[in-house]
């Protein structure tokens, strides 16, 4: 059941699914266009785009919606000065459920108030200590991974980044609960893709699997809370757990576990994504994985949080381009609140809205040869995503500007430097160019990238 304050009476209605007046289609019955979209969402934007202009009505697994299409939208949307549009209500169907509480799942007043709670946890004092653990255990796993032909990268990097995530967000010295609390968490993302949504108990359901981990977790969290006020710990938690409100009260201890478990969400299979992408890209153009190793050695032993900058200007680029091509939100979604106009259409109250970064990031009228990896394109000389502030838009923008930006950054950065430090990675001989892509939720390869390790000496 749903609850609304004052003010907030849109979240109790319904979606608005009459967008007929829109040009536009809809696709097959209920699933719409999900299934072009998952292998190849550029194309079929694209065909909408050509066919109906760059606003257009489109649906996605049971929910109609109006795509806006290029920068210009996602100023609009992200921006929002006259609070036109609801995030909340935009992720309510996917993420209200497993996520409620969550800072993207909030509006307006109430966002701005909860969105203060996780600020200390982002400042550069905490980067720089978290970059200490995110660096001793991006070096000691990468060293223990074999010299190996056919090395499934994407479950190493997904096991990897979640117990940096256990360690950086919830602390030291939980080694014996990271495995419990793993499962929890990816029987809660096995659920926000269950197509049966009842929580019943005893049919084995993948939905009702997803709710217990996030009970669990729910459980997990609020228990740690009291410790953790009292304590001077540096992990993502303490801060949220110690934050007062402006009126010098703490937050309960739902609100902090509420904010943990969508920090995980938001955090994990996004960096996931940018790090496989990003390998499988290096794997294959050797010539770019060389110019960064030797970028990465010429650092020293280890990167500082110093390094994040202008220090290591290639991994800069090379993080940029990777997020342009597979952004890891390939679309970000807000409802109207109440009736308004885009691109010269009538869109009632309560219609879902789609902006779409994997569109604007490939749009030939900006970008050079669109379809190919090339960093260069964020260099100095070139700078093709400076042509419009909202052209580039992989963390989004406005209020709900990505909170983890800095720490997403850090992150790519210190695992792709200790990997090379320690590997030379390349491609299985006749491996398919392009190769097969899942792009929803989050881009991954379909074979889990089956990369070839050579260690090297430096290592
Ligand atoms: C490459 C990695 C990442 C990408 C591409 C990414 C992208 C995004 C985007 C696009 C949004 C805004 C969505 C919208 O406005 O509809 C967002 C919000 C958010 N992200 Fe990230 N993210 C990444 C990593 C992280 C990390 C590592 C964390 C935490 C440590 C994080 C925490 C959050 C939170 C809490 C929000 C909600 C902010 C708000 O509503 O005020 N993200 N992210």
């Amino acid at each position: 059941m749903k609850s609304a304050a004052v003010g907030q009476e849109y979240v109790l209605r319904k979606d608005n699914r009459n967008l007929n007046h829109i040009p536009g289609a809809y696709g097959l019955p209920y699933l719409g266009f999900m299934i072009p979209l998952l292998k190849d969402p550029y194309a079929v934007l694209k065909a909408h785009y050509d066919r109906y202009g760059a606003v257009s009505r489109s649906r996605l697994t049971g929910q109609n919606m109006v795509w806006a299409l290029g920068p210009e939208y996602n100023r609009e949307l992200v921006m929002d000065p006259q609070q036109l549009y609801s995030a909340r209500m935009g992720y309510d169907a996917p993420l209200g459920d497993f996520f409620s509480g969550g800072l993207l799942v909030r509006d307006f007043a109430e966002h701005k108030f909860h969105r203060r709670i996780m600020q200390s946890a982002f400042k550069t004092s905490s980067m720089q200590h978290y970059i200490h653990s995110v660096n001793t255990l991006a070096s000691r796993t990468t060293r223990e991974w074999p010299s190996l032909d056919g090395f499934h990268f994407y479950p190493q990097i997904k096991s990897l980044l979640l117990e940096i995530g256990a360690r950086v967000f919830v602390g030291v010295g939980l080694e014996s609960d990271i495995e419990h609390l793993n499962k929890a968490f990816l029987d809660m993302m096995a659920g926000t893709l269950a197509i049966i949504r009842k929580d019943w108990p005893g049919l084995g359901l993948t939905y009702r699997r997803g709710m217990e981990g996030r009970r669990a977790l729910e459980r997990y969290f609020e228990g740690l809370v009291p410790a953790k006020r009292n304590d001077d710990g540096m992990d993502m938690m303490s801060h949220f757990s110690r934050e007062r409100s402006e009126d010098g009260e703490l937050y309960p201890d739902k609100v902090v576990a509420d904010h943990l478990i969508f920090l995980l969400l938001a955090a994990h299979d996004t960096t996931t994504s940018a790090l496989t992408m990003g390998s499988y890209y290096l794997a294959r153009h050797p010539e770019w994985q060389d110019r960064l190793r030797a970028e990465v050695l010429s650092l020293g032993d280890t990167l500082n949080y110093e390094d994040m900058g202008q220090n290591a200007p290639l991994l800069e680029q090379t993080f940029h381009e990777i997020l342009r091509m597979h952004p890891p939100v390939p679309q970000m979604m807000r409802r109207t609140i109440r009736e308004t106009e885009l691109g010269g259409y009538r869109v009632p109250a309560d219609s879902m809205v789609a902006i779409s970064p994997i569109f604007c990031h490939r749009m030939p009228e900006y970008w050079k040869e669109p379809h190919s990896f090339d960093p260069d394109r964020f260099g100095p000389e070139r700078q093709e995503h400076k042509q419009h502030p909202y052209l580039w838009v992989p963390f989004g923008g406005g209020a709900h500007k990505c909170i983890g930006l800095h720490f997403a950054d850090m992150l790519f950065k210190c695992v792709l430097a200790e990997m090379l430090r320690n590997f030379r990675f390349s491609l299985p001989a006749g491996y398919a160019d392009p190769p097969a892509i899942m792009h929803f939720p989050f881009a991954k390869l379909m074979d889990d990238l089956p990369l070839r390790l050579e260690r090297l000496s430096h290592g």
